[in-house]
């Protein structure tokens, strides 16, 4: 039986679920804040150790100005809002990604809920903020030059992923991605060099904790080989 200590999820597919019911775009991404208190909760009273969610990437900026800010004030807000969440579940709070591109308020929101959930021992939720799997290797391979951590007894490989953003957190065990596509769009791509993958056709807002259990009852069924027999 497979274990599941990492989760990661692409929650994609509010634009469309908008869609589908004759509303603007936007109001997807607000009733996907709902799935991932859900899932997120669902993870902690369940055991699962690490919960990645991918939230904005750094291809989104490419959205119109009107969406961008709209999903950052949202985030603000839900981070604001959902403070005792995290702390009734005894959840820890994270962020993956390059904050600095963000406006100070929202750093400072995202720093301080880091800050006061640090010590919360049930799931560790991370989210995948301004996140970029290209972006992150190549500021690991920069962080490893300026620090001039890199000398001949080093083995590349053990230091390119102890200057990731995820270095503390084990590798990716199960990657959902919801709405139905079938790409990784640049998350993970290290981490989840030997995850198993699912595409449910289910758009994000409309997955729920039982779609979850299905497929993790599913996974755990999967024989896992890393390259062995
Ligand atoms: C994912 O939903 C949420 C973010 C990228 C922030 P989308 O907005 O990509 O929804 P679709 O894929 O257009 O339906
Ligand atoms: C991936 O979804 C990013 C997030 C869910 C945050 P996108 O909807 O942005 O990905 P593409 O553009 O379809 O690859
Ligand atoms: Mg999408």
């Amino acid at each position: 039986m497979s274990i599941l200590k990492h989760l990661a999820i692409i929650m994609d597919g509010n634009g469309r679920w908008a869609k589908q019911k004759g509303k603007i775009r936007t109001q997807g991404h607000k009733e996907g804040i709902n799935t991932l208190r859900e899932i997120t909760t669902w993870c902690a009273k369940n055991n699962i150790a690490y919960l990645t969610l991918y939230a904005f990437s750094t291809e989104n900026w490419n959205r119109p100005k009107t969406e961008v800010d709209f999903l950052m004030k949202l985030l603000e807000k839900y981070l604001i809002q959902e403070k005792q969440t995290y702390l009734e579940n005894n959840i820890r709070f994270k962020t993956i990604g390059n904050i600095e591109a963000f406006n100070e308020p929202l750093k400072q929101t995202i720093q301080s809920l880091e800050a006061d959930t640090a010590t919360n021992s049930s799931l560790t939720q991370i989210l995948a903020l301004n996140y970029g799997s290209r972006d992150e290797i190549k500021r690991a391979c920069e962080k490893i030059i300026q620090t001039k951590a890199y000398s001949k007894e080093s083995d590349m490989g053990s230091l390119i992923q102890s200057h990731l953003d995820t270095k503390d957190i084990p590798d990716v065990d199960l990657l959902i991605r919801t709405g139905g596509e079938m790409r990784l769009s640049n998350f993970l791509l290290w981490q989840a060099s030997y995850a198993e993958l699912f595409f449910p056709p289910i758009l994000w807002p409309d997955f729920t904790s039982d779609d979850l259990a299905k497929i993790i009852q599913d996974f755990k069924n999967r024989t896992r080989r890393f390259g062995g027999l």
